[in-house]
Formats: C-alpha cells, sequence, structure tokens
C-alpha cells in the first residue's frame, strides 16, 4: 500500500523570517495531528540546514528537500550545489527536472538524468517531475511528450535505482494559473504513468511507485484529486506558503 506524499515547493518565495514562522507552524500542524500521508518541504536551499535542526528538535517528521541540484559532483561551476551538499545540510528529496527549470534553464533529458544519477548516488531521493504544455494537451500530445520525458531520463535507470525515485506529474498549464487538471484527467494520466512503469518495471516495482499530482491543488480540490486511485500525493505550490491551506490539504488524505 503506497502511502501518499504531500510536498510543498516554496520556490523562490519568503525571506528567513517568514519562512521560519511558516516551518515553525507547519511543524506545529505536523506534530499535533496524526496526519495520514508524509509531509515534506522544498524551501529555498539557503534555509534547509536550519530547517533540518528544528526538526530534529521538535522531532518531527517533516522530510526537507532541495529544489535543483548540479548535474557535477563538484568543481569550478559558480551557484551551482551537488548532491553531496544538500544531503550533507539534511535534504532527504531533491526535485528534478521542474517545469520552470526546464523552460528557463533549457534543462535536456540528459541533464535530467545526471542529476538524478548523482542524487542517487548520495542516498537522495529524486522527485522527479514530468507533464506537458497547454499546446501538447491541446494537441493531444499529452501522453507522448510525458512519456518521452520518463522514457530518456528515468526508465534509463536500473529496478533498484528506479525504487527510490517519486514522480510528480505536473501539467504545465496548470502550474500557478488556478486551472486544475480535472480528478479525471489526472486520474487518466497517473494511470498512464503507472502503466509505463509496469511495462518496463513490472508490477511490483508499479504498484510501489509514487505518483505525485501537482498543479493548482488547493483546499477546495485536494480530496477529490487524492482520492483517485494512482494519485498518492501532492506537489503543492503556491498553496504550500500558507499553512492552513498546506495543513487543510494534509487533513484532505484519507
Ligand atoms: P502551484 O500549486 O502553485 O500551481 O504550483 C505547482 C508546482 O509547480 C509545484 O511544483
Amino acid at each position: 500500500m503506497r502511502k501518499k506524499l504531500i510536498a510543498g515547493n516554496w520556490k523562490m518565495n519568503l525571506d528567513w523570517n517568514e519562512a521560519m514562522t511558516l516551518f515553525a507552524n507547519l511543524i506545529q500542524f505536523e506534530t499535533s495531528k496524526q496526519s495520514k500521508a508524509d509531509v515534506a518541504v522544498f524551501p529555498p536551499s539557503a534555509y534547509i540546514r536550519h530547517f533540518y535542526e528544528l526538526a530534529s528538535d521538535r522531532k518531527s517528521s517533516i522530510g526537507i528537500g532541495a529544489q535543483d541540484c548540479s548535474e557535477y559532483n563538484g568543481g569550478a561551476y559558480t551557484g551551482e550545489l551537488a548532491a553531496s551538499m544538500i544531503k550533507s545540510v539534511g535534504a532527504s528529496y531533491c526535485l528534478v527536472g521542474h517545469s520552470e527549470r526546464r523552460e528557463y534553464h533549457h534543462e535536456s533529458n540528459d541533464v535530467l538524468s545526471e542529476k538524478v544519477e548523482r542524487l542517487l548516488e548520495n542516498d537522495v531521493i529524486p522527485v522527479f517531475c514530468c507533464g506537458e504544455s497547454l499546446d501538447h494537451r491541446e494537441s493531444g500530445n499529452h501522453t507522448f511528450v510525458t512519456d518521452n520525458q520518463l522514457d530518456g531520463t528515468i526508465f534509463e535507470l536500473n529496478e533498484e535505482q528506479f525504487s527510490n525515485v517519486v514522480i510528480a506529474y505536473e501539467p504545465v498549464w496548470a502550474i500557478g494559473t488556478g486551472k486544475t487538471a480535472s480528478p479525471d484527467q489526472a486520474q487518466d494520466m497517473h494511470a498512464f504513468i503507472r502503466g509505463l512503469v509496469q511495462s518496463k518495471y513490472g508490477a511490483t516495482i508499479a504498484n510501489n511507485t509514487r505518483i505525485l499530482y501537482g498543479g493548482s491543488m488547493k483546499p477546495s480540490n485536494a480530496h477529490e484529486l487524492l482520492s483517485q486511485p494512482d494519485v498518492d500525493g501532492g506537489l503543492i505550490g503556491g498553496a504550500s506558503l500558507k499553512v492552513d491551506d498546506f495543513g487543510a490539504i494534509i487533513n484532505a488524505c484519507s
């Protein structure tokens, strides 16, 4: 049985004081509830160590993740963070291939594959993002595009490596737009992705793979989306920046 994962991608939001307040409130929320889901936050990397220490001090099980890492192990790459570095400051997860990175930083399948490899070598769980643009959805190419994003990257992994990957399906047209995939659209794509995993790695691995939905998930639509049989959690942007909204999404997991 897959346990749901509710993950907050804070993107490049919140200064130090705002971030500390939100994280402290989130710890308080999470430790006072018997949450049915695993919870993780992906703050700006400068905050990871402090969050990790605070979560450890308060005996909180909230996982901390980075939003990106380098495809290289180290060296003369100004501004980059190696997978080993984010691991050493307490990250247990890292996003890879978010559509904003693909679009603004032109990250190719080859680069994303290297990032996934570096993370797995350092025992960090890659949360691998995929999903189609509006054009691709409207032209009926959404399954083809998503298949390609997986085929050229995480589907190159061996079974043991793949078993440590989380997939996040994030249709680009639903990110930050207020337009959410309908529960049926989300379920169809998640079932499609699980089918691909099954053909490549077999039923046991497919049944154990967590596939999160991301794109304008909020308290008003979370329960319906999270009730779909192949939706194993959420990767939440805007609504993860308010403890009440993020808490309501955590509570929507049954
Ligand atoms: P929104 O929830 O703001 O649409 O963002 C989704 C996202 O990009 C999470 O990675």
